[in-house]
């Protein structure tokens, strides 16, 4: 890991902030971007991660690390009929297109690199995403799309940007409300 980021939390006002665009693609915004995604990539390393003491995680966004520009990385791995496929995202700009009526959520639950607070309940997120964004892989501004678990991460990091934090959307009376025609995974 090049660089050692400090995690915002959920404490801090600026994780409140609502993003500024990122008005111009830069190298040093591109490098920023992929030392965030190399965190996430050693985060998920558990020699790594207990080294340095910090914890697992899927997906980072920009004022998680203290800069409150429109910017988010999402790394992981998943099984697909046999194969690992893996799901890497840099993305700047992003901007939610597309969303479908149908919902999913996490049976466990979600969590938050910047949240240390245990905040159990239910976070309902659209199934299926469309989002347009400037793609620091392919140095490209691109639509993605991307469903369940995929559409969950992307969607928590993306209301990073907004201020918005998981547990803001667990209802309050009943954390565990169910919805019937929501998936679950
Ligand atoms: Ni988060």
């Amino acid at each position: 890991m090049k660089k050692y980021f400090k995690i915002v939390k959920d404490s801090n006002p600026s994780l409140r902030a609502k993003c500024e665009e990122v008005k111009e693609i830069t190298p040093e915004i591109i490098d920023f971007v992929n030392e965030m995604h190399d965190y996430l990539v050693t985060s998920q390393d558990e020699e790594i991660s207990k080294k340095y003491n910090i914890r697992a995680g899927v997906g980072l966004a920009a004022p998680q690390v203290g800069r409150n520009i429109r910017a988010l990385v999402v790394y992981f791995e998943e099984e697909e009929n046999g194969e690992t496929k893996v799901i890497d995202h840099r993305l700047i700009n992003p901007k939610i297109i597309l969303e479908s009526v149908k919902e999913v959520y996490l049976s466990g639950g979600e969590g938050c690199l910047s949240v240390d607070d245990i905040h159990e309940g239910y976070v309902y997120r659209h199934n299926k995403i469309q989002v347009k964004a400037f793609n620091a892989l392919t140095m490209k501004e691109e639509v993605i799309t991307a469903r369940g678990y995929e559409a969950i991460v992307l969607q928590h990091e993306i209301d990073h940007l907004s201020g918005i934090l998981y547990y803001d959307h667990i209802d309050k009376k009943n954390p565990f409300l169910q919805k019937e025609d929501a998936i679950r995974l």
